[in-house]
């Protein structure tokens, strides 16, 4: 296990004549990381996995002091999806005393999950850029679990030159006890019988994915149909649900078939206190 920058570097200047992959996490691993892991090994000589549970990117009141924190099964988790290396280090050494910089991307930022969460992209793009740094990698992944989290690296690394491929990865999702639901670390607060509730949220997305399929192209229409579905659960609180173009502008009116083939329904919800995020595209393929 890597966790200093000194170890990091180390271990990245012993990579150079192969490529490295970087899979950035918080930990509490589940297998919509072990899929990034996976894709990584795949396509690099090596993968470094990173946890670090990011203070900069949590507001105030949100769940940072209780985040699930699980390294011993992380280790093992990694290491078994094929990572060649782990990255964990303290709040410390990524933020020492003095630290005064912050990443700001504008734009993507701005709506959705930016304008209910104040600070928190500026926290991502922060220590994202800083692994890029430390890491250097060939290529780094990212989930589609995290749809404007992918848009705001994609842009930040594109902005900034980073000589770095960014691979986005879709969304692993349950297919047991509660199937359809994205895996998600913070599902580990909900229990068994709320996690089968908050199914809730992809069956609101696949409604309006069949509303569309079904010939439905108009945007307020297919958000009732989805609406409709979230209705069925009391307990449920929507913060948003969208359908978003490209740049995660919000579509309005009929949709042509170009619009809708790069359209993305986007969901976050409250459920029993706990805050939820799904996405999908419009088109099911
Ligand atoms: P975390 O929530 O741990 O997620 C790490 C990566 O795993 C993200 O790219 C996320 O989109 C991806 N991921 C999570 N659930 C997934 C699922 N069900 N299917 C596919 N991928 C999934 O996102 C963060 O951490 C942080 O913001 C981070 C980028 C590490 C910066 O601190």
């Amino acid at each position: 296990m890597l966790e200093t920058v000194a170890d990091l570097r180390a271990w990245r200047a012993a990579q150079a004549s192969g490529s490295v992959g970087l899979v950035p996490t918080m930990g509490a691993l589940h297998q919509g990381h072990a899929e990034l892991i996976r894709r990584a090994q795949a396509e690099n000589s090596a993968v470094v996995v990173s946890v670090f549970v990011n203070p900069a990117q949590f507001g105030p009141g949100e769940d940072l002091s209780r985040y699930p924190r699980t390294l011993p099964r992380d280790l093992e988790l990694s290491g078994g999806a094929g990572a060649s290396a782990l990255f964990h280090p303290s709040a410390d050494e990524m933020y020492p005393a003095g630290f005064s910089t912050r990443v700001q991307v504008s734009g993507v930022t701005e709506r959705l999950e930016g304008a209910l969460r104040p600070g928190h992209f500026e926290g991502v793009a922060t220590v994202v850029l800083k692994l890029l740094e430390l890491a250097r990698p060939d290529r780094v992944y990212f989930g589609e679990k995290d749809w404007q989290q992918l848009a705001v690296v994609r842009r930040m690394v594109l902005d900034l030159n980073v000589p770095c491929e960014v691979v986005g990865v879709p969304t692993v999702r349950d297919t047991e006890e509660s199937p359809g639901l994205a895996l998600s670390s913070r599902n580990a607060y909900l229990t068994p019988d709320q996690r089968v509730r908050a199914t809730v949220l992809s069956r609101a997305l696949r409604a309006m994915q069949a509303a569309y399929a079904g010939g439905e192209h108009e945007v307020g229409a297919l958000l009732g149909a989805g609406q409709a579905v979230l209705a069925q659960e009391p307990e449920l609180s929507t913060d948003y649900l969208e359908l978003v173009g490209p740049d995660l502008q919000p579509l309005t009116g009929s949709l042509d078939a170009e619009v809708a083939a790069k359209a993305r329904l986007v969901l976050a919800a409250r459920l029993f206190g706990v805050r939820l995020i799904d996405n999908m595209p419009l088109l099911h393929f």
